[in-house]
């Protein structure tokens, strides 16, 4: 499949099943149409509320009588749920979609993971394009073949592997995402940075000024970092079997406070921060980092906050870390920093050592 990279840098995503570009830059939306394969039909799953900000420059490359379909979702966890992929099937047959018809997942995490998962498994697989809104979808959650819904039980509980043909990612529509959206997207980069590429950390470390002012320049160059960061680690490790794990640095106990919290208190990029800090705690007890690494990552991570604080007992935290999904037959997985660009899975991190780490990130919570 070809697709029209004109004046727009592109990254290859190549894993051991499937192929793709994934397009980084400014006025992509404007020109879209052109860019995609050619279909009898194209289908849109948007949220009332992007599509509202967005329509207008969405469909202003397409001729009037060919016009792609649009399904809703509304925004929010909640509706991450099976029975809105069972809905979204129902649409997508009575509008008449084949197994030839093409779906743009276009908005934030959600839509992504909901759109994939969508594509995944109607009429066993259809082709579908990723066109990420929000800054972590573009950083993260849009490359990599990963969707799902949750369970009332957990998560991100269902899902399936099923890349997209390409993804569009265009800088622009970060215009209008809230300032807090933004700086959890930011947290997702520096994880990036510390865990595989020291000069993208280095870059955050030292413009952050500019990054928050939201510089084209400044954001292009973390987001196709943090992408060419997450490309090379799935081409490598695909199914998580191995290198892929490293994408948690920071997320056993950042999810752990996500469950303690009911999701209802923090952004999970945000969650994601304190639990980055837990984290290098950690590296600093195994050596693996030292107490000046770890302090410039510290101060990295608070120069893009404020992170929000929360209440939580120690013990709940630690409960929830200790059910973390990366861990297998009673054996702990924790990633910790190696120094500044690389990092590893440690299984001897101890519960003492947890402990001592969650009570240390509660003090900083307490102090802030
Ligand atoms: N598949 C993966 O590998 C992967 C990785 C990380 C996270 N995820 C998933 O991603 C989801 C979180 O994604 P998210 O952080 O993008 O949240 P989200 O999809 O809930 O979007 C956040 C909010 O921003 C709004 N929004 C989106 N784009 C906007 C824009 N351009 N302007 C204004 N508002 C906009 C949305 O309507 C929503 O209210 C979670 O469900 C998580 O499980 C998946
Ligand atoms: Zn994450």
């Amino acid at each position: 499949m070809r697709y029209d990279k004109e004046n727009v840098p592109t990254i290859q995503v190549k894993t051991a099943s499937a192929k793709y570009p994934v397009l980084v830059g400014s006025g992509i939306l404007p020109t879209l149409q052109r860019r995609l394969p050619k279909r009898n039909r194209v289908f849109v799953l948007t949220s009332p509320e992007i599509w509202a900000l967005w329509s207008k420059r969405f469909l202003s490359s397409f001729p009037k009588g060919e016009l792609p379909s649009v399904l809703f979702l509304p925004a929010g966890e909640q509706y991450k749920r099976m029975a809105q992929v069972e809905r979204l099937a129902a649409e997508l047959a009575s509008a008449g979609a084949d197994r030839g018809s093409l779906l743009i997942a276009f908005g934030g995490g959600i839509i992504g993971d909901m759109g994939g998962f969508l594509a995944a498994i109607y009429m066993r697989g259809i082709d579908y394009i990723q066109m990420p809104s929000t800054l972590l979808a573009q950083v993260d959650s849009s490359v990599g073949g990963k969707t799902g819904a949750n369970l009332a039980v957990g998560k991100n509980l269902i899902g399936s592997f099923h890349h997209p043909l390409a993804v569009f990612v265009d800088i622009d529509l970060l215009q209008t995402l809230p300032d807090r959206e933004l700086r959890a997207g930011l947290f997702e980069s520096i994880k990036a940075g510390v865990i595989r590429d020291a000069r993208l950390f280095r870059f955050m470390e030292q413009n952050a000024e500019s990054i928050l002012k939201r510089d084209s320049k400044a954001l292009e160059y973390l987001i196709a970092a943090s992408i060419r960061m997450k490309a090379n680690v799935v081409g490598i490790d695909e199914r998580e079997s191995g290198l892929r794990m490293i994408l948690n640095f920071g997320h056993t106990v950042g999810h752990a406070i996500e469950t303690a919290t009911h999701y209802r208190k923090l952004l999970h990029g945000e969650a994601i921060a304190w639990g980055m800090l837990a984290a290098l705690h950690i590296g600093c007890m195994h050596g693996t980092i030292s107490s000046t690494q770890a302090d410039r990552i510290e101060r990295t991570i608070l120069a893009y906050g404020p992170l929000p604080t929360f209440k939580v007992t120690a013990a709940k935290l630690f409960d929830a870390a200790s059910h973390d999904k990366k861990n297998r037959a009673g054996i702990r997985r924790f990633v910790l920093p190696d120094g500044i660009g690389n990092a590893s899975v440690a299984e001897n991190v101890t519960d003492t050592e947890l402990i001592a780490a969650i009570d240390w990130m509660l003090s900083k919570v307490r102090e802030s």
